[in-house]
C-alpha cells in the first residue's frame, strides 16, 4: 500500500513513523528550570547530527493541551541540557521517568535515580548511565503548533562522560554497551546480536 501523508491524521502518521523508523536510540534528557526545578525524561526521536561542530538533536512534541513539555520549557529558559544514553541496566528507570508529572516534580526522585554533577552546565546527569553528553542549546525550532506539535532541539555538545569500564586504550568497547532501541509502541530491542559489515573497497 501507499498513501499521501496529507491523507493521514498526525496520530496515524506518528504510528507509521515510530514503527518504521527503527530502532531509535533513547536520549534521557536532564534539564533544570530557571526556578531550579530538575526534570528528566526520555526521547527517542533522537540522534547525533555531525561532529564539526559536535551536535545532537531530539524532538519534544507539545503536550495534549498544546503546551511545551517540561524539558523544552526548561532548556529554553536556561540554554542547557544533558543527554544520557539508555542501556539495559537503566531501561526500567528510564520508563518511569516518562510519566506525565507536574512541572515541579523531580523524576530523579520518582524513579530513585542517583544524580551526578555535570562539568560545564548546571544540570544533573544520571550517575548510572553509560554515557552523558553535556549540551548547550544551539537552536530550538518550532516545526508545528498546538497539541502534538513537533519541536526540533539541537544541542552543541560541550563535554562527554563515558563509563571507564566501557573504554579500552581510549576506544569505546562497542560490543559491551548493551544499548537499547525503541521500536513502535511499548516494543524495545536489545543490541546483543551484532555483526560486522566491511565497506566495499574504494580501489
Ligand atoms: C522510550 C521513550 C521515548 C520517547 N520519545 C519521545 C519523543 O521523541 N518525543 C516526545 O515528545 N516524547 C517522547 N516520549 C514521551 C516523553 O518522555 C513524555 O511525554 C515525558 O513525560 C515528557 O516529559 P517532560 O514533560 O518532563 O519533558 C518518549 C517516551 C518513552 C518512554
Amino acid at each position: 500500500m501507499n498513501f499521501s501523508a496529507s491523507e493521514l491524521s498526525a496520530r496515524a502518521m506518528y504510528h507509521w513513523m515510530v514503527g518504521l523508523i527503527t530502532p531509535r536510540p533513547i536520549a534521557w534528557v536532564s534539564t533544570r528550570s530557571s526556578a531550579g526545578h530538575v526534570n528528566l525524561a526520555p526521547f527517542s526521536f533522537f540522534n547525533g547530527v555531525g561532529a564539526k561542530p559536535p551536535c545532537l538533536m531530539f524532538c519534544p512534541a507539545n503536550n495534549d493541551d498544546g503546551s511545551p513539555k517540561d524539558t523544552l520549557r526548561n532548556l529554553t529558559e536556561t540554554g542547557q541540557f544533558a543527554v544520557s544514553i539508555v542501556n539495559e541496566a537503566v531501561v526500567d528507570a528510564m520508563n518511569m521517568t516518562a510519566g506525565a508529572f507536574d512541572h515541579e516534580v523531580d523524576e530523579y526522585d520518582v524513579a530513585k535515580i542517583e544524580k551526578a554533577d555535570c562539568v560545564t552546565i548546571d544540570v544533573p546527569r544520571v550517575s548510572d548511565a553509560i554515557a552523558t553528553f553535556e549540551c548547550e542549546l544551539m537552536q530550538a525550532i518550532q516545526l508545528g503548533t498546538g497539541p502534538g506539535g513537533a519541536n526540533l532541539v539541537i544541542g552543541h555538545i560541550r563535554h562527554l562522560h563515558v563509563d571507564d569500564d566501557l573504554v579500552d586504550s581510549g576506544r569505546l568497547k562497542l560490543r559491551d554497551l548493551k544499548t537499547v532501541g525503541r521500536m513502535g509502541g511499548p516494543l524495545y530491542c536489545r543490541t546483543n546480536d551484532l555483526f560486522d559489515l566491511a565497506r566495499p573497497s574504494q580501489d
